[in-house]
């Protein structure tokens, strides 16, 4: 029997539903001609700002740049250390070499793949000079942030959310992701759970200063007009952009609800199979399956990606299988920062969590706009398969 593909993420299937709410306003962008800054901008940012529970928001060309822009705002330079996880999109480190400054890489806790605030302690005790912490709300999930306030503090240094990922999440106490830190850093590359046309970033703060600092980084360094006291980047976002998100934005609670019920779905299914979503290990359950676990309310998980782990000899040919199966799926992150090419020089200590979920970790499809027969489609093909598997030891 063949079936219709199901693909990792369908633009399409989403666009369709609001096409009709996003054309105006991308016309009245054409139609005005205002193309940076302007009344779609600012709408944007106070709609985000408010969304996040943040003082200020401050649109920027992409995730990467709020990264970079962040950290020129604290103040990290040349020879400054900044401690950020290994097991990450490499925007995160990239921000930080950019600088002149160097990531120092922490492990994950192997349950949430997010880096820890003891880990982060651990790692500050061998800096010489520690400028920032970065951690990453990877998948879609709020780190600790009660315990990585608790850490900057005791170490004196800003703390930089990596959010890119984890729009409308939110902590233990029930605040959103970029609501605490120094700053949040957004992405709206378009297979984000809010994702634009293209390109496109922010910052939240809740610091007038820091704020004050970015908008003008942004803009060359500038204020007032043709005067500069430092040197920024060219980075905005631009109305179109912004026309785009603004249509969105009040979709983006039901989309990421969406996300979670095929979450749920997903648990249900795995775990009626055997798989486990405790311990560190896949041997837990009496399938060789692991499942991300669904963290208690106020936190939200917001799925922006569903990751397996399964044992690394059974990985890649599932994902062979998948491909034969016309089953969309991805690996979030193959090779770790700390063994990239460009990084292999720079130090790091015991990454066993992050090594082994690189080997272990697939993403499968969790769209918003997926069916109930094609989840069931994607969890019965797994299933199948993994139980066809000789388990393996590990
Ligand atoms: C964790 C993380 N940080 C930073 C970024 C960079 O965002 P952008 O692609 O908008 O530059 C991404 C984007 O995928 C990301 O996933």
């Amino acid at each position: 029997m063949s079936y219709d593909p199901i693909p990792l993420l369908d633009l399409k299937a989403q666009y369709v539903t609001i096409r009709d709410e996003i054309e105006p306003l991308m016309r009245d962008v054409a139609d005005t001609q205002w193309f940076i800054g302007g009344p779609h901008l600012d709408a944007f940012e106070k709609s985000l700002a408010a969304y996040c529970g943040a003082k200020h928001a401050i649109g920027c060309a992409s995730g990467s740049d709020a990264l970079l822009l962040s950290l020129i705002a604290v103040g990290v330079g040349a020879g400054d250390e900044v401690i950020c996880p290994s097991y990450t999109f490499f925007a995160t480190a990239g921000a930080i070499w950019r600088l002149g400054a160097r990531p120092v890489w922490v492990d994950i806790d192997p349950i949430t793949y997010n880096c820890t605030a003891e880990s982060i302690r651990a790692a500050a005790a061998a800096c010489t000079s520690l400028k920032a912490i970065m951690p990453v709300h990877l998948f879609g999930q709020s780190v600790d942030m009660c315990g990585m306030l608790e850490v900057a503090k005791e170490l004196g240094v800003p703390l930089i959310e990596d959010a890119a990922q984890a729009i409308g999440s939110r902590d233990t106490t029930g605040a959103a992701t970029g609501s605490r830190g120094t700053t949040g850093c957004f992405s709206f590359f378009p297979s984000k759970n809010l994702g634009g046309f293209g390109d496109g970033g922010m910052i939240t703060t809740n610091d007038d200063d820091v704020a004050a600092h970015l908008r003008r980084l942004r803009n060359h360094g500038m204020d007032p007009k043709y005067y500069h006291q430092e040197v920024g980047l060219n980075s905005r976002l631009d109305a179109m952009q912004a026309a785009v998100l603004n249509a969105k934005l009040p979709h983006l609670d039901a989309w990421s609800d969406a996300r979670g019920a095929n979450a749920a779905h997903y648990d249900e299914m795995f775990t009626a199979a055997g798989a486990s979503n405790t311990a560190g290990s896949m041997t837990a359950g009496t399938l060789p399956l692991l499942v991300p676990k669904q963290p208690a309310s106020p936190s939200r998980h917001i799925y922006n990606q569903y990751v397996l782990r399964v044992p690394a000899s059974v990985r890649d040919a599932l994902r062979s299988h998948l491909v034969d199966e016309k089953i969309g799926h991805d690996v979030y992150y193959p090779v770790p920062l700390h063994i990239q090419e460009c990084f292999q020089h720079l130090p790091a200590g015991d990454m066993s969590h992050t090594e082994r979920a690189a080997a272990e970790s697939i993403a499968i499809p969790i769209y918003s706009e997926l069916t109930e027969s094609q989840r069931t489609r994607v969890a019965t093909t797994i299933i199948n398969f993994v139980q066809a598997q000789t388990p393996v030891g590990v």
